[in-house]
């Protein structure tokens, strides 16, 4: 049974009894804000829906605010401006991320226009991408005495305890070890207990449950999939990449891989490891946070890519993990067919950059291809840099896939590394 104080939420006691001093709050009569921020899955709208249904079970009127609807926030300025309800009332927040700049004026200005009412607030955030509107939203909010509470990883008991309320059994070690793969994150022990059932993955006998097998799940793929796409491409690129690597390591062996400066990967990296997926180490290498969610993103790469990417790995004392224990079984459909978007943008490419594109996609270095068509290594990143912005990508990973892509399309034209079209030389 889920445990009645903790809003039918495991391992969130803390969290839970900040949500309830909110609604204590509001219930004799003040308002304040709790502001609630963490990565895709770890249960930020589950507390948000606990928090409305205890309101509703204390008879609270109860408002959510989506900001893919900016009107909402307008309907909650028109119902106070009109009655000026002294109901206790609790008004939720999902996605801020998401919000359009007026709408986070919005959520800044109206919590302190309506101080004095039975007013509270509770503003859900998922964290990743730099998102300068709602850290500027939040960091106000608590500078002015707002709660805020970050969801972190579960404890190891309370994803014990959920996987045995799910499973209607006691887990036998392997199930343990397998959901210690999740990092604590309840969305991602979701997709797998689902997965578990759906693939029939789990005999249970006397109370006990035991993995039968150990398989990567395609509910948690599918899981993985859907949080990646929510990323920036460079962000889940940067990710993809760093699924094929051996763990720790460092920026600079990521950059050296994808064959950019550390630099330019900054922003990708502080949205990976803001999304929770990536951690920093505490001698700032840096490794995936769950097991799972590293089998899962390393499987969406065609073996084509590795083998660009083994190749890369090679000659720059890079560290590619080991290969996966299974090939990967579904590569076929992670290949999206190419768009005419894509087909578009190729045809705009002129007959140099093509030439460039080709050889770096079949895993030439800059200054391999800069010898192979005698030109510097300079002239090469300066024609690769406007492939990259003609084909709206950021790195040689991309371009590999499109040219892949392509040539299982029978789109591709691409001469044979052995006659490349010869460049015009230049400084
Ligand atoms: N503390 C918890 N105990 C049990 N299940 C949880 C907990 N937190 C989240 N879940 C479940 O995990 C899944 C993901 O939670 P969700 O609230 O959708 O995450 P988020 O909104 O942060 O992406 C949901 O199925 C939710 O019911
Ligand atoms: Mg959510």
């Amino acid at each position: 049974m889920w445990s009645a104080t903790a809003g039918g939420l495991r391992g969130r006691g803390t969290e839970w009894k900040a949500t309830l001093g909110l609604l204590d709050s509001i219930a004799a009569g003040q308002g304040a804000v709790l502001l609630v921020e963490g990565a895709q899955g770890t249960g930020k709208s589950r507390l948000l829906t606990a928090a409305e249904e205890t309101a509703a079970r204390r008879g609270f009127v109860c408002a959510r605010i989506r900001t893919d609807q900016p009107a909402d926030v307008d309907d909650v300025a028109a119902h106070f401006a009109e009655g000026a309800s002294r109901m206790p009332t609790l008004i939720t927040v999902e996605e801020a991320q998401s919000a359009d700049r007026s709408t986070v004026a919005a959520l800044r200005a109206l919590p302190a226009w309506l101080v004095g009412l039975p007013v509270g607030w509770v503003m859900v955030r998922r964290r990743g991408q730099a998102d300068p509107a709602t850290d500027w939203l939040f960091d106000e909010w608590s500078a002015l005495g707002a709660t805020r509470i970050r969801l972190g990883p579960l404890p190891r008991a309370a994803v014990a305890e959920i996987m045995t309320e799910a499973l209607e059994a006691r887990p036998d070690d392997a199930l343990l070890s397998l959901a210690s793969g999740t990092g604590g994150n309840p969305g991602l022990l979701v997709a797998l207990l689902d997965g578990l059932r759906e693939e029939k993955a789990v005999a249970i006998s006397s109370g006990s449950a035991r993995l039968l097998s150990a398989r990567p799940l395609r509910l948690v793929e599918k899981t993985i999939d859907s949080w990646l796409e929510q990323l920036s491409p460079s962000a889940s690129n940067l990710l993809e990449v760093s699924a094929l690597m051996e763990s720790p390591f460092t920026a600079d062996e990521l950059a050296m891989l994808i064959g950019c400066a550390p630099g330019e990967l900054e922003a990708a990296l502080a949205e990976a490891v803001g999304s929770g997926l990536l951690q920093v180490l505490r001698d700032r290498t840096m490794s995936f946070q769950h097991a799972l969610v590293r089998q899962s993103v390393a499987r969406r790469v065609p073996e084509a890519v590795r083998a660009t990417l083994r190749r890369q790995a090679a000659g720059r004392s890079s560290r590619l993990a080991e290969p996966l224990p299974e090939p990967p079984p579904r590569v076929a459909s992670h290949v999206r067919v190419p768009s005419e978007r894509v087909e578009d943008c190729w045809d705009r490419l002129t007959d140099s950059e093509r030439t460039v594109a080709d050889l770096v996609a079949q895993g030439l270095s800059n200054r391999q291809t800069a010898e192979r068509i005698f030109v510097s290594p300079h002239t090469v990143s300066f024609h690769l840099r406007k492939v990259y912005r003609k084909l709206g990508i950021s790195s040689r990973v991309d371009l590999t896939r499109i040219t892949i892509e392509r040539e299982r399309a029978g789109l591709s034209t691409a001469d044979p590394v052995a006659t490349p079209a010869v460049l015009p030389r230049r400084g």
